[in-house]
C-alpha cells in the first residue's frame, strides 16, 4: 500500500490550534478549548449548574439531569473523535480553590448527508451574558470554516431573544422553523 492509500486514523489527535485563553466581560480568564476524555466530571458538575430554563432553551423539552448525565452520554461527548463533531469548553478555574470547572459548551455537529454542520451553544446560568455564548459559536463557526463546510445552522425557539441576537451578529439569516415554536438560523460559509 502506498502512502495515498494510508486510510486516515478514525480519531483525529486533539486539535490544539483551538486552545486559547479568553477574557469573560467581567474580566475574569477562561480557557477555550475542544472537550476532553478527561472532562467527565467537570460535565457533570456543568449540568448540575444548569437552570430548567437554561436546559429548555438548548434541549426544547425537559431533559433531567440524570439522563443528561448518563456516563454513556458524557463518554459519547467527551470522547468525540474531533471529525464529524467537535465540542468547544470554556474552562475556568476558581482562584481561590484551584478547582476547574466547565462553564459553556458550543459544539458543532456534522450532517452525514451534507457538507454542512449544526451548532449549539449552553452557557452555566452564572456566566450567562458575559459575552461566551457569542464567542464560543464564533470560535465554532471558525472550525467549521477550517473544515470547508458550506453551511452552518441552529434550531432555536422563537423566545430565545439571547440565542437570535447572537445569530443576527454572527451574520445568520433567520427564518421560521416547521413549526410556530422554533426558528432556523443559516450562514452560509
Ligand atoms: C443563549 C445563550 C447561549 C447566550 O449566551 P450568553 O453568553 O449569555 O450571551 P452573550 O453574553 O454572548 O451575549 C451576546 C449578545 O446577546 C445579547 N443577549 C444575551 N442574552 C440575552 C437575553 N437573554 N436577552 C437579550 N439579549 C441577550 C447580549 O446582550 C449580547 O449582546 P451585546 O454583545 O450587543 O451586548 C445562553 O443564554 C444560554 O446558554 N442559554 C441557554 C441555552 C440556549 O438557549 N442555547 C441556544 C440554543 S442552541
Amino acid at each position: 500500500m502506498n502512502f495515498e492509500e494510508t486510510p486516515k486514523p478514525a480519531i483525529r489527535p486533539y486539535p490544539w490550534q483551538y486552545v486559547a485563553q479568553w477574557k469573560l466581560k467581567d474580566g475574569n480568564d477562561v480557557t477555550i478549548r475542544p472537550i476532553r476524555p478527561d472532562d467527565e466530571p467537570l460535565m457533570v458538575t456543568f449540568h448540575e449548574s444548569l437552570s430548567d430554563r437554561s436546559v429548555y432553551l438548548r434541549y426544547f423539552c425537559s431533559f433531567s439531569l440524570s439522563r443528561r448525565v448518563a456516563h454513556e452520554r458524557l463518554l459519547k461527548i467527551c470522547f468525540g473523535d474531533y471529525d464529524r463533531e467537535m465540542a468547544l469548553v470554556a474552562e475556568r478555574v476558581e482562584p481561590d480553590t484551584g478547582q476547574r470547572k466547565i462553564v459553556a459548551v458550543g459544539r458543532l455537529s456534522k450532517l452525514r448527508t451534507r457538507n454542512e454542520a449544526e451548532v449549539a451553544v449552553l452557557v452555566s446560568d452564572q456566566y450567562q451574558k458575559l459575552g461566551l455564548g457569542y464567542e464560543l459559536l464564533r470560535r465554532v463557526i471558525e472550525v467549521a470554516r477550517d473544515e470547508k463546510l458550506s453551511q452552518v445552522s441552529a434550531e432555536m425557539l422563537t423566545d430565545n431573544i439571547g440565542m437570535q441576537a447572537i445569530m443576527r451578529r454572527l451574520g445568520f439569516r433567520v427564518r421560521a422553523g416547521e413549526d410556530m415554536t422554533s426558528l432556523i438560523a443559516y450562514l452560509d460559509l
